[in-house]
């Protein structure tokens, strides 16, 4: 191929990588303007040191879940509170523990079945949540929860959580979880 080809694809590439990076950091600012006090709390700081899905920790999967739900609603223009929307997100997978590690006093063989109903327990003792928040966090494993969500965030959360969740179990997404892997083994 001659450069006079690869030059302006290679332009258009940069440009496109750009303006996605513009997107990213756009979301990025967004979910830090509605949430500070959560990505602040040293709560929400704990579940760096939990594994989700693969190698990805909690903390990297909400974060991917909350920006996720907000490219949803604008690719699709789905009109929604996006201050509800982003907190509800980064607290719908508020348990607190790792579901990986065995535990004999509370075993977590059921725990995709319980743990909504602890992460909204935990996020409502810290947080004053709204009835879109609370429904986002209790129905996000819906079909499993039965009862389907109420609001067009939930809908939104539970679709972006299952997608997510999809990319880190086939390990197409990557996070810090290999480090804390790898100092658990040692
Ligand atoms: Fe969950
Ligand atoms: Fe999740």
């Amino acid at each position: 191929m001659s450069d006079r080809r690869r030059g302006p694809r290679t332009k258009r590439q940069a440009e496109k990588w750009k303006r996605e990076l513009e997107r990213f950091r756009t979301i990025q600012r967004q979910i830090k303007e509605e949430a500070p006090d959560i990505l602040a709390s040293g709560n929400f700081r704990r579940t760096k040191e939990y594994i989700q899905h693969g190698s990805m920790t909690v903390n990297e999967h909400v974060l991917s879940v909350a920006r996720c739900s907000l490219i949803i609603s604008d690719r699709l223009h789905i009109p929604c509170n996006r201050r509800e929307l982003i907190r509800g997100a980064l607290l719908h997978d508020y348990f607190l523990y790792d579901w990986h590690i065995p535990d004999k006093k509370h075993p977590h063989n059921l725990h995709g079945f319980y743990h909504p109903g602890i992460a909204l327990r935990n996020a409502s003792r810290e947080y004053t949540l709204t009835n879109r928040e609370k429904d986002i966090i209790k129905k996000h494993m819906w079909p499993l929860t039965v009862v389907p969500p109420k609001y067009r965030e939930a809908w939104i959360v539970t679709t972006a959580d299952k997608w997510c969740s999809l990319l880190e179990t086939l390990h197409m997404r990557r996070g810090h979880g290999v480090i804390l892997q790898k100092l658990r083994k040692e």
